[in-house]
């Protein structure tokens, strides 16, 4: 674990399980070009790579770091002044700068990623939190009927969603998915398809897209049963804040750490060892050791004796 490289391979662990696999596709759109996509992504890993050499290690760290890396060009577009420089380098941030910004979801590039080019892709980044760090699966479905139309005033990204799939939209059918999406993907709207920060949005119902609403990314965070959790979280901050103590969240990490290091999903014998290592994970929260306790557990060895390497 004294090995740089296990920064390495722990940072592309966390990747995939963030849902943003190294080399992942980032295209660039309107306000961002190929320099600065390519900014975002090294903030993203040099971040996580600091966590994992001389910080804790730890989840809340890597969701929480309190500093991120930036050069001159991506502190600007962040608004975030005395950063100086084309090479990224570690930034402490003030603590209104680290409510916003350093960490998985926080970083631009999970904003960026889950975007179009001129619109925030609400349900998508909703999903991909659900999907990504907490395991949860859902059916496809294929029956998009019309919405109910919109109301005479502006409305916002999370106000669409809620009119098109929200608890009342199609007889309730699309909230039982939906309602694990828009809410979570909400919590992120004050991103907007750059990254940049923002209070407002234009209207997107026809006749009011030259006006302002402003946007609420608060509310609360329920658990993948669909019970409450989190009363109240003001931002995608207030998840970033809880996903280290979440069962779900921790196993979903546990079990795709062992799906990375193996190669195969946790059969019954290795649950046991992935369970143990959730426990663990949920006391410290150190992904080093999370690493190391399931590299050297029994089950890992039986596996690799079995099978051989393919
Ligand atoms: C079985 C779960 C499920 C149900 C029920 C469901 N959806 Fe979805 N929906 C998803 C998932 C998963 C996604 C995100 C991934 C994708 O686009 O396939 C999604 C995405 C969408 C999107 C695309 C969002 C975007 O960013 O463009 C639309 C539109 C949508 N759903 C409409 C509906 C409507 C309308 C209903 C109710 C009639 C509904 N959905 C019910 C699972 C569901």
């Amino acid at each position: 674990m004294a090995d740089p490289r296990s920064a390495q391979q722990l940072t592309r662990f966390i990747s995939f399980y963030a849902g943003l696999a190294p080399g992942i596709p980032v295209s660039p759109r309107p306000g961002l070009d190929a320099t600065m996509i390519a900014a975002m992504r090294d903030e993203f890993r040099m971040t996580l790579e600091d966590n994992f050499r001389e910080g804790s290690g730890t989840v809340r760290e890597a969701f929480n770091p309190g500093y991120t890396y930036l050069n001159e060009a991506l502190a600007s577009h962040y608004e975030i002044g005395g950063v100086t420089g084309s090479a990224l380098k570690k930034i402490p941030l003030t603590a209104e700068q680290a409510h916003w910004r350093g960490g998985v979801l926080n970083a631009a590039l999970f904003p960026v990623k889950y975007a179009n080019n001129h619109s925030t892709a609400l349900v998508m980044r909703g999903f991909v939190i659900r999907n990504s760090l907490f395991c949860q699966t859902f059916a496809s479905n294929a029956i998009r009927p019309d919405p109910d139309p919109y109301p005479d005033r502006p409305i916002g990204e999370r106000e669409k969603w809620h009119i098109n799939t929200g608890p009342t939209a199609s007889e309730g059918t699309c909230w039982t998915c939906h309602k694990f999406f828009n809410d979570t993907g909400a919590s992120m709207e004050h991103f907007d398809q750059l990254a940049k920060l923002r209070d407002t949005e234009l209207g997107i119902n026809e006749g009011y897209t030259d006006q302002e609403v402003p946007i609420d990314a608060s509310g609360e965070f329920i658990d993948t049963s669909g019970g409450n959790w989190v009363d109240h979280i003001d931002d995608v901050r207030g998840i970033a804040e809880h996903v280290a103590d979440n069962r779900e969240a921790m196993m979903c990490l546990a079990s795709g750490f062992y799906r990375y290091a193996m190669g195969a999903r946790p059969d019954k014998s290795s649950l046991k060892t992935v369970s143990k290592a959730r426990d663990t994970l949920l006391t410290d929260g150190d992904v080093r050791k999370l690493a190391s306790t399931l590299l050297t557990a029994e089950t890992m060895n039986r596996r690799l004796d079995e099978e051989p390497a393919k």
